[in-house]
């Protein structure tokens, strides 16, 4: 299949880069490099021995967006770019509005004009908003805390309302839970800029030295130990989730929200005790605070994508520290 994967040089989408050319698809990847580099392009080849076509382009650019469109016979698209970054959606309101969606709007009229209507968009778990009732089901009410939410909430709206208005589109709206782990080769990883805001980077960057110690934001949740609880899933999986979706578009399900996690929660301590085991290097750590907007506790009922797209995590907690760790050590000053 030709795909076109926007993002595809960032973090989860140079993964799910890797997992389709094992597959045999082509790809044509666009990503404006404003939160990766061109080096997880070279990598995403070298692990994989194919080739792909990139386009250092913005998906704002109706232009080279157009153009893309013509030169390459396109079936379908995986649609990972966008700004990601809570507290800073919070402070730039208005970019994160724009990247996420009027990029998103400009991408799917293309689609159309282009008569693509095959498409996979990365969601995201935050749609859950603060419910506390876990697992998180599909079907629960959605709502969102942050601009960043409120630019993944309104793009499953404009979609559901897409599929509403031509029931030729074919759309796969994934809710990642919380993404960590690397590829077991040590060649592609999260590459934060500056100081990581999330858990795994921050913790590898401790145990690499780059940080003093892990702040732990609160001990005083409704909790097994009173620290956060996340369903933590490794990227591979995640990766991989992306190619059952996709084949489940090509049978045609209309548009659909799937939720992509273990369904286990692990809290804040478990996370630092498996990465100590997986690295044999010690994380010292101080309880701060609870982060503002953060929730107790979050994980996913999986039970749709394991049925209807025979898709299930298979990599540990430790698996995932490992991969996390053996990243860290060997990419010390990033990609
Ligand atoms: P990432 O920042 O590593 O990857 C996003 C990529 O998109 C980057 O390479 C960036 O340069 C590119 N990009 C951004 N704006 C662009 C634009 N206008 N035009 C072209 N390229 C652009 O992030 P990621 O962790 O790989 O996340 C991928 C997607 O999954 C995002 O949409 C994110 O919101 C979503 N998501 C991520 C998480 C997570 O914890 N990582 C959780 C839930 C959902
Ligand atoms: N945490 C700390 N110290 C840190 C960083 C995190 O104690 O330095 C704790 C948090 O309080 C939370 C847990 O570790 O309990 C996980 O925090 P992350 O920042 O790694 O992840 P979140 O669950 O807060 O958020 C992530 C993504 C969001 C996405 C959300 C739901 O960053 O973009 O998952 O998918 F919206």
């Amino acid at each position: 299949m030709k795909i076109l994967i926007t993002g595809g040089a960032g973090y989860i989408g140079s993964h799910t880069c890797v997992e389709l050319l094992n597959k045999n698809n082509e790809l044509i990847i666009v990503d404006n490099l404003s939160n990766s580099k061109y080096e997880a392009i070279k990598r995403i080849k070298q692990i994989s021995g194919k080739e792909v076509k990139f386009y250092h382009t913005d998906i704002l650019n109706e232009i080279e967006m157009d153009i893309i469109f013509q030169e390459n016979n396109i079936e379908a698209v995986i649609h990972f770019a966008g700004s990601k970054a809570v507290g800073e959606s919070c402070q730039i309101p208005l970019e994160y509005y724009k990247n996420n969606v009027t990029g998103s709007i400009k991408l799917f009229q293309m689609m159309q004009k282009h008569n693509v209507k095959k498409l996979v968009f990365s969601s995201s778990a935050t749609v859950y908003g603060l419910n506390d009732n876990v697992p998180f089901k599909e079907e629960f009410p959605l709502s969102a805390t942050n601009p960043y939410g409120r630019t993944k909430l309104m793009i499953e709206e404009i979609l559901r309302d897409l599929y509403s208005s031509d029931n030729f589109w074919q759309i796969s709206l994934l809710r990642y839970f919380n993404p960590v782990g690397a590829h077991p080769s040590g060649l592609l990883g999260e590459d934060p800029q500056g100081i990581p805001n999330n858990l795994m980077p921050f913790i590898s960057q401790v145990a690499v030295g780059k940080l003093e110690k892990l702040r732990i934001f609160g001990n005083d949740y409704p909790t097994k130990d009173g620290t956060g609880v996340r369903d933590y899933i490794h990227v591979v999986d995640l990766a991989k989730g992306h190619l059952k979706a996709l084949e489940k578009l090509r049978e045609g399900h209309g548009c659909q929200p799937y939720n992509l996690g273990s369904g286990e929660g692990n809290s804040v301590l478990e996370v630092i005790q498996a990465f100590e085991e997986a690295s044999n290097k010690k994380i010292p750590y101080e309880i701060v605070e609870r982060r503002a907007g953060d929730i107790a506790t979050s994980f996913a009922d999986p039970s749709k994508a394991n049925s209807k797209l025979e898709w299930k995590t298979k990599k540990t907690l430790l698996e995932m520290c490992a991969d996390s760790w053996n990243w860290q050590r060997k990419n010390p000053k990033r990609y």
